[in-house]
């Protein structure tokens, strides 16, 4: 894992000051642009999953949009899991839970279908990165609604000044720790 992160961690592009003066934005996009390194995002993904829930079967993986959705699904295939989408409001049919969280400009609702995940899942949660942890802990509260059971959080990236991993309902890895920081 150690390999593939370091491998993975020089593809990321640094753009100081975007979204806007004094944040570094790490772009992850590049991963996806070779066919080697995203089969490697993967595999850490798939070899850490598999070293630290030998004994659990993981039912589901649940990712965000938009950024979750890039990769989610091939970890989910990768693991012989199901994969669960957790959509920005008014995007998804049929009956849904909502929660509201709040992000930057303003708050947002995400959605989650009521029929995706059966009560008693093992559920593991993933996203592109963790700021303040309000997109990660409004997913949370959606599984636990389903009444299922989050086994873990995890991330490719984490702004760690920011302290979101403290406020998650369940334990979280983070693939690339230690690189992201604010600019200033
Ligand atoms: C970004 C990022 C995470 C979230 C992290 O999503 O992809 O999902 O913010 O921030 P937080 O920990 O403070 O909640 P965003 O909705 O901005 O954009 P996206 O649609 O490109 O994923
Ligand atoms: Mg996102």
């Amino acid at each position: 894992i150690d390999s593939f992160a370091h491998e993975l961690r020089s593809a990321l592009h640094q753009y100081p000051n975007f979204p806007k003066k004094g944040i570094l934005f790490e772009d992850f996009l590049p991963i996806f642009r070779s066919p080697q390194l995203f089969q490697k995002l993967v595999k850490a993904f798939t070899l850490h999953l598999e070293q630290k829930f030998p004994d659990t079967k993981i039912d589901y993986i649940v990712a965000m949009e938009s950024r979750g959705f890039l990769f989610g699904p091939a970890v989910a295939l990768a693991i012989g899991a199901g994969f669960v989408p957790v959509r920005k409001e008014g995007r998804l049919p049929g009956e849904c839970l909502k929660a509201k969280y709040t992000k930057e400009y303003g708050s947002e609702v995400f959605e989650i279908q009521v029929e995706s995940i059966p009560e008693g899942s093992n559920v593991v949660i993933m996203d592109d990165i963790i700021a303040t942890g309000g997109s990660a802990y409004a997913a949370g509260e959606l599984v636990q609604r389903l009444n299922a059971n989050i086994l873990e959080f995890a991330f490719v990236m984490e702004l760690d000044f920011l302290k979101g991993r403290e406020k998650l309902q369940a334990p979280t890895f983070t693939l690339l720790r230690g690189q992201e920081q604010a600019l200033q």
